[in-house]
């Protein structure tokens, strides 16, 4: 089984667009088999590493429908200041500062961190986990996730960190997927099996949980947008 598990590998990794680079990185590890789906998990999407995760986080295109969805429900304008959770390439804080705002953004992943800032000169980053925002209270006008929630293991803990930090009525923004997309190609396997999907109504309900209010979603094929206030 093992054998066959080691010969499958550089196919399950180029189905993902990863390479002898990525594979290496697997094999420097010494992890037992059994850990790799949860090792591809990080490296492509969980937390993204090496040089096709730079390619690909840096891309203009990836996530955009997110990005845009969360920037036209904000209308940042100068005076804002946003914090992203999960900021990945630092695409959204770029575009954050192209409206005037002020950006912060945060990541576990040290090289989407060092991404981001290359991408978002100007944006503050920092490499912290989202479960514990190292912020004080009220430092953000609004705050944003795109393509994360459904990693988070404690969502309403998040969910609360994201009330503190944000000032009285600050919007959170979430963009996330569906239970109906599981395993398709927007969260295919074995993401897909890692990954946490609510309802529209459950969404909402995670954010009430949290004593975040005003709570509305729009699902547009299957992409989820949560808006809820402080
Ligand atoms: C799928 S990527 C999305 C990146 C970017 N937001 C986008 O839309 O392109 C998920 C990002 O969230 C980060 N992330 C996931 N869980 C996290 C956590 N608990 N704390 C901090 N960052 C997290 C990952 O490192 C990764 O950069």
């Amino acid at each position: 089984v093992a054998a066959k598990r080691r010969e499958e590998y550089p196919e399950r990794l180029r189905a993902f667009g990863l390479d002898d680079d990525d594979l290496a990185a697997w094999q420097d590890g010494r992890l037992p088999g059994e850990a790799f789906d949860d090792w591809l998990t990080d490296r492509v999407a969980r937390r993204p590493r090496g040089a096709r995760a730079r390619e690909v986080y840096g891309a203009e295109n990836t996530h955009d429908f997110a990005r845009k969805a969360i920037l036209g429900a904000l209308s940042l304008k100068p005076g804002d200041h946003i914090l992203e959770i999960g900021c990945g390439g630092g695409s959204l804080l770029r575009d954050a500062l192209a409206a005037g705002a002020q950006a912060t953004g945060l990541d576990h992943s040290a090289d989407m961190a060092d991404l981001a800032r290359e991408r978002a000169a100007g944006a503050t980053v920092v490499i912290a986990a989202a479960d514990a925002l190292p912020f004080a209270k009220d430092t953000f006008s609004a705050a944003a996730m795109s393509i994360v929630l459904m990693f988070l293991d404690d969502p309403i803990g998040v969910f609360r960190e994201c009330r503190r930090v944000l000032s009285h009525g600050g919007p959170l923004a979430v963009y996330t997927t569906s239970p109906q997309l599981r395993g398709t190609a927007a969260a295919p396997e074995p993401i897909s099996s890692r990954c946490h999907f609510y309802s529209d109504e459950e969404l909402a309900e995670l954010a009430g949980r949290a004593e975040l209010l005003d709570m509305t979603v729009h699902n547009t094929r299957g992409g989820q947008l949560l808006i809820a206030r402080a």
